[in-house]
């Protein structure tokens, strides 16, 4: 595939090195960044043509020939399985006159036929026939990879997560993962079999505000008490009512502590936030099922290891986040500058009870779907941000809380205190200036 920031340049309006450093300062960014049009369109070359994006789960293409199509920043690409099995990520662009050859969401094919002229793809995205090839070369014309559906200069897959980076260089994914790979492996290692699947379905919501402000909140956890005060305050009713699933203890009291509990960030921008204690662990038969498959598997320490309930939200930058704990994940696609998809996927934990995962299920409907209790509070706050940026009164976004880069070496990052906003500061700082500058983001932590 051409490299995406040459394919680009002629296209996007250019903002020079010492404009967009002066965007960004150790505790704060200028609003510019989640207002302005062209530093959206500098976003989607520098940065989600450069890092490893999310592209999805291969569960989502269980059999020979299925796909589903998504996009990377505005690269639009379908992720398939071939005749054979292994996984593919490529341009869903026909190399003839330049059509999505696919209009479809998900599906099963042998042949991604272009509606235009003909041409036709397999499911590993090569050049399968032309009409009236003799015209093109014939044979040669037909085996040509320049005729086939371009792969993405890279992919990888990390427990069944698609990766996939528009650049051809840069750090491999496991040296981008680094230590967040261990939220990973607190989701997956969860399922009795060691793997998850998505087969919950989707539940989708369009946010009219910039793709920035839910990666800001996955990694800010204080924003609960104020904004989620329905769901934390004293008797919880809102959240409890609709079986919401166990409430965060508060000790009766409608302020919580937060920074106990931390937040650790990792070279690249990711982080995750520390869990309080849950008043009600889940428990009953089909709970108690569950936990002697892990037993079965692992024996008891492990198993106790693996239900471990540390981590509230991870994220992995700039547009992946998660929950181990509530089962599911959140794929931020990015619109426009002041509109963003996300995209929750509920996670099946392979080898668990079937009415295990389906009650995760129908808690994520209860948290994190489109009409949920908690995620529309969420919601809520993106876009009161997002119109109250076009205030010109003021030009700064602060993340001042808790100054300096956490307290403690942990795991291969920093924590900090449950309050502080220096996991924001390393996404700004020293990772999203880095790829507008034309870097690879920061590998130091
Ligand atoms: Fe696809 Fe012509 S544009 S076959
Ligand atoms: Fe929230």
């Amino acid at each position: 595939m051409t490299d995406i920031r040459e394919a680009c340049a002629k296209t996007t309006p250019r903002i020079s090195e010492a404009e967009i450093r002066a965007l960004v300062r150790p505790d704060r960014i200028h609003r510019r960044l989640y207002t302005d049009p062209d530093l959206f369109d500098l976003e989607m070359e520098r940065v989600f043509g450069q890092a490893w994006i999310l592209v999805g789960h291969d569960s989502q293409v269980p059999k020979p020939h299925d796909f589903v199509t998504t996009r990377i920043g505005k690269e639009p690409v379908i992720m398939s399985r071939d005749a054979n099995g292994a996984v593919h990520v490529v341009a869903n662009r026909c190399a003839h006159r330049g059509l999505q050859v696919c209009a479809t969401e998900s599906g099963s094919t042998r042949h991604f036929k272009c509606p235009y002229h003909g041409w036709s793809y397999r499911s590993d995205g090569s050049l399968a026939s032309m009409p009236n090839a003799v015209s093109y070369g014939g044979r040669d014309a037909i085996a040509d990879p320049a005729n086939g559906l371009r792969p993405v200069a890279r992919m990888a897959i990390y427990r069944g997560f698609v990766f996939a980076s528009l650049s051809p260089t840069g750090p491999s994914l496991d040296e981008y993962l680094n230590g967040i790979k261990t939220s990973i492996d607190d989701l997956v290692d969860r399922a009795p079999d060691g793997e998850i699947a998505f087969v919950g379905g989707c539940s989708r919501y369009i946010v009219r505000a910039n793709w920035k402000t839910q990666i800001d909140n996955g990694v800010d956890l204080h924003h609960a008490t104020y904004t989620h005060v329905s769901t934390l305050d004293a008797d919880g009713r809102q959240f409890s009512r609709h079986g919401g699933g166990p409430r965060i203890l508060i000790d009766g009291k409608r302020s919580i502590d937060w920074e106990p509990f931390g937040v650790v960030g990792f070279p690249y921008g990711h982080g995750y936030q520390g869990r309080p204690p849950v008043e009600t662990l889940p428990s009953g038969p089909i709970y108690e099922d569950y936990v002697s498959r892990l037993v079965a598997k692992h024996g008891e320490e492990r198993t106790k290891a693996i239900l471990k309930y540390d981590r509230f939200n991870s994220v992995v930058y700039p547009s992946f986040t998660f929950q181990a704990f509530g089962q599911h994940v959140r794929i931020v696609r990015p619109t426009a500058v002041d509109k963003t998809e996300i995209r929750v996927y509920p996670v099946a934990l392979k080898g668990a009870p079937e009415a295990y995962n389906r009650a995760a299920i129908r808690s994520l409907a209860a948290t994190h779907s489109a009409a949920s209790m908690i995620q529309t509070d969420d919601i809520e706050v993106f876009e009161r941000a997002q119109r109250g940026l076009a205030s010109t009164s003021n030009d700064w976004v602060l993340f001042a809380g808790h100054p300096g880069k956490g307290e403690e070496w942990h795991e291969g990052g920093w924590r900090g205190s449950g309050t502080s906003e220096f996991v924001s500061r390393i996404q700004y700082a020293e990772n999203w200036v880095s790829y507008m500058c034309g870097g690879q983001g920061n590998a130091v932590a």
